[in-house]
């Protein structure tokens, strides 16, 4: 825990209550009110936890304001450059880069992981050819409690480890295969000699038919939105991740809840969402018209890909993905690709605008990665089930470091009670 040198004072009438302050490495004090209610009989009121602090951590560290993501001390736009998605895993999980021969372990390790219990198809086979792949992923990654009984012990550190490396390692074939079933195609299984964005790249576009040869420059770009989306502090759901974990129940239980919560197009959904804007929004010209519906408080429409919770700046893995976005798109010789242009007039009218600079609403990490990905052929439903395996690695740190957390206890929300006080039964008869 932080060093606890302050306290804050809260008087409520003619009592008064000093709450410990704890300051961080980074990041503003918090306010600990654990002992608040037993002292003073209130609770603090907080829907949607804009100030409230669910943990300690030491895994990803975020400052909206100055738009900074470290991962472990490290910049987000230093790691998309230097590293890749595997290293960016185990610093995640370990908390230090690893060394060349920890790092080609960990790499063989993932590797020998890849494949799916053979009966785990009857679970995609059940679904119809045009479920959404979010609603397989949820499905079959639950399902995997089910089948890897050997790593579903949370008290056992070894099992918790296994656990962790299958799931990094089977998600990729997971969303892959969840995109082969609704397209009707079969099933393509992992090669142990490619790499872990190559691999996923081969499992989704190679056919029996014919050899495959994955595209470095889409491989790096493919490791690049693995690596940029990896984690994000306590986001909707890292924290679901974490109170479903808290009541005991198995890795893959808590991770399938994770990914239904990350399906929502507030959330994770959002890069679906914001191609499905700009297609609609269709030419340049008409881009005014969606502006003025976003700043129309009657007008339940957002701007998809825009604003965050925490950044009131860039989102830093926004600038490093548009990079991206120009170097696959002329790869790919689509620079002129209509929804590029709509989305760069958009993004350019939406910052001149004084109701987003006010409202602090930049372009976030989902504005630009479902350009990169229908650039590489994806169809919108397959780009937050791509957020979900990138995003793996991270409920796994969050939920490995909350288990070893000594104050980990259920978690138990209160609430504001404005319902009915007690009252008797009225027969039916006299209603
Ligand atoms: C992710 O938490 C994370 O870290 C998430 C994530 C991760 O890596 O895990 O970063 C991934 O989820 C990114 C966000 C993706 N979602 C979208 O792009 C959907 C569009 N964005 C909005 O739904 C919204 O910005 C949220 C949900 C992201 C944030 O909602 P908040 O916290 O309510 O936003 P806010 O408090 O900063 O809003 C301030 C004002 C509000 O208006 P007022 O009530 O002050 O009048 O700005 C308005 C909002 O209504 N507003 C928008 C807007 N986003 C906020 N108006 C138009 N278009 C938008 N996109």
């Amino acid at each position: 825990m932080a060093d606890t040198q302050k306290s804050a004072t809260l008087t409520i009438g003619d009592d008064s209550y000093d709450l410990p302050i704890h300051s961080p490495t980074a990041g503003p004090d918090v306010l600990d009110i654990r002992k608040l209610y037993g002292q003073a009989g209130v609770f603090t009121y907080d829907p949607g936890f804009t100030s409230t602090a669910s943990c300690d951590s030491t895994i990803t560290y975020i400052d909206g304001g100055q738009g900074v993501l470290l991962h472990r001390g490290y910049p987000i736009d230093q790691l998309a450059e230097k590293s890749h998605y595997l290293e960016v895993c185990y610093l995640l999980l370990y908390g230090v880069l690893p060394t060349a021969a920890q790092l080609e372990e960990f790499e063989t390790t993932i590797t020998l992981h890849t494949m799916l219990h053979e009966q785990m198809q009857n679970f995609f086979r059940g679904f119809r050819r045009d479920a959404h792949p979010m609603a397989i992923m949820v499905g079959v990654v639950g399902a995997m409690s089910a089948f890897y009984h050997d790593s579903t012990d949370i008290s056992d550190e070894h099992q918790r480890e296994i656990a962790s490396h299958r799931l990094i390692a089977k998600m990729p074939t997971i969303a892959a295969w969840a995109y082969k079933y609704s397209i009707g195609q079969p099933f393509v299984y992992p090669r142990n000699d490619l790499d872990y964005a190559s691999n996923f790249l081969r499992m989704c576009f190679a056919v029996p038919a014919e050899d495959y040869e994955v595209n470095p420059i889409l491989s790096r770009a493919m490791d690049r939105i693995f690596t940029l989306h990896a984690d994000h502090e306590q986001n909707a759901s890292t924290s679901t991740v974490r109170l479903a974990s808290s009541s005991g129940a198995n890795p893959f239980a808590c991770i399938a809840a994770g990914i239904a919560c990350l399906w929502g197009p507030a959330h994770g959904g959002a890069n679906q969402a914001c191609l499905e804007m700009l297609k609609e929004i269709g030419s340049v010209d008409r881009i005014p018209e969606f502006i003025a519906r976003a700043k129309d408080k009657d007008d339940p429409f957002r701007l998809m890909g825009f604003g965050h919770r925490v950044y009131k700046n860039f989102d830093p893995r926004a600038t490093v993905m548009k990079q991206s976005a120009d170097e696959v798109l002329e790869l790919l010789g689509v620079e002129n690709n209509p929804v590029l242009q709509v989305a760069k007039e958009l993004e350019k009218q939406a910052l001149e605008d004084p109701y987003f600079a006010e409202k602090k609403l930049f372009p976030n990490v989902d504005f630009y990665s479902g350009i990169i990905l229908e650039a590489m052929g994806f169809p919108t439903s397959m780009f937050t089930p791509i957020f979900a395996l990138s995003r793996t690695v991270g409920w796994i740190s969050q939920w490995k470091e909350m288990i070893a957390d000594p104050q980990n206890k259920i978690g138990r929300p209160r609430q504001l009670y404005l319902g009915e006080t007690s009252r008797d039964y009225v027969d039916i008869e006299h209603r």
